[in-house]
């Protein structure tokens, strides 16, 4: 079998060559004006290892990818107190969706719809004011990458205040159901700040360690949430990480993952790797288009899919990283 660093390097090549890119998000202004040509990869093993490939080292806004970072910081806040807010279902629906509200009281069908995320923020709120929430946040994804220089893209998150209108419309109509605790203004604020987080692959690949790794970030040896929580974790981003693609997505690669409107995929092959990828251009559920076709073509040729028998995942000589 192929070494890995040939297999990444062979994957940002095809990519390259790629002719279906997928369409840019313009719903957002500033994303509107990425151009669709790029692509980035960047893979963490176990042991520390870092394969990285194209435009790895190139910022681009996380958007969604965020949700999953929120949640992790709003269990460790409430516990499980927040599941009686926020469903653990697959909504098969798009991303911004209002329709399952109102037959399901106001509570949103899982954290990584949008309507759940907001509901995620509002829970921070609980614990935080707005300004200390963005700040814990900002921190708390900086310590999990261990680089201090990650920062909020303020254009990004303007430009999603002014045409966030859907949004909007989502946090009033859950707070007419009581599942919105604070002035919408409030919650949304911190919703459009998280999302509005700019990462490279590599940055977002190291963030994504403690998922690989039981909870645990493996350069510190430090606990970020327990082993239960970062497997289940997991399972909402295998189910729910890709909205209404989730399940073609789970099809195609077999890899826990959660997608973003900046074009950017986190996903994770438990106790092996934390996987990054970046293409602007979306297919039409509104996940990266390109890098769905890197993760496929990854998990295929490295036998990572958590359908694998062991033997098989463990397979693969790894070959040596830079
Ligand atoms: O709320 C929004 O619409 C954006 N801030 C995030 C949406 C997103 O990334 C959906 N994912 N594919």
């Amino acid at each position: 079998m192929q070494a890995l660093a040939d297999i990444i390097a062979e994957i940002a090549q095809e990519m390259a060559q790629a002719p279906d890119r997928g369409r840019v998000a313009d719903y957002i202004p500033a994303l509107a004006t990425v151009s669709p040509d790029h692509f980035g990869m960047a893979i963490v093993l176990a042991d520390g290892t870092v394969h990285v490939a194209g435009d790895a080292d190139t910022r681009f806004s996380i958007q969604s990818i965020s949700k999953v970072f929120s949640l992790t910081m709003a269990l460790g806040a409430v516990g499980d107190a927040l599941w009686q807010r926020v469903g653990r279902e697959p909504s098969g629906s798009a991303f911004n969706s209002i329709v399952q509200l109102e037959s399901e009281q106001g509570i949103p069908r899982n954290p990584f719809i949008n309507a759940g995320a907001i509901v995620i923020c509002d829970i921070l709120l609980s614990r935080y004011e707005p300004r200390e929430a963005i700040a814990e946040f900002l921190r708390f994804v900086r310590s999990l990458v261990g680089d201090e220089d990650i920062a909020i893209d303020e254009v990004v998150a303007r430009g999603e205040q002014e045409t966030g209108f859907r949004n909007m419309a989502l946090a009033n109509y859950m707070r007419a159901f009581g599942n919105i605790h604070h002035p919408v203004e409030r919650t949304l604020g911190v919703y459009f700040h998280q999302c509005a987080l700019a990462m490279s692959c590599r940055q977002l690949a190291m963030a994504g360690r403690y998922l690989m790794a039981g909870g645990r970030n493996p350069a510190t040896g430090r606990s970020v949430i327990s082993p239960q929580r970062a497997r289940r974790i997991n399972a909402l981003m295998l189910t729910c990480g890709h909205y209404d693609g989730s399940g073609e997505f789970a099809f195609r690669t077999g890899l826990p993952g959660k997608s973003g409107v900046g074009g950017g995929i986190l996903a994770v092959a438990p106790g092996i790797a934390s996987i990054a990828v970046w293409s602007p251009g979306l297919n039409e559920r509104g996940n990266s288009q390109l890098g769905t076709l890197a993760l496929e073509r990854l998990a295929h040729r490295t036998n990572w899919s958590i359908f694998e028998p062991a033997a098989a995942r463990e397979s693969i000589p790894i070959g040596t990283g830079i």
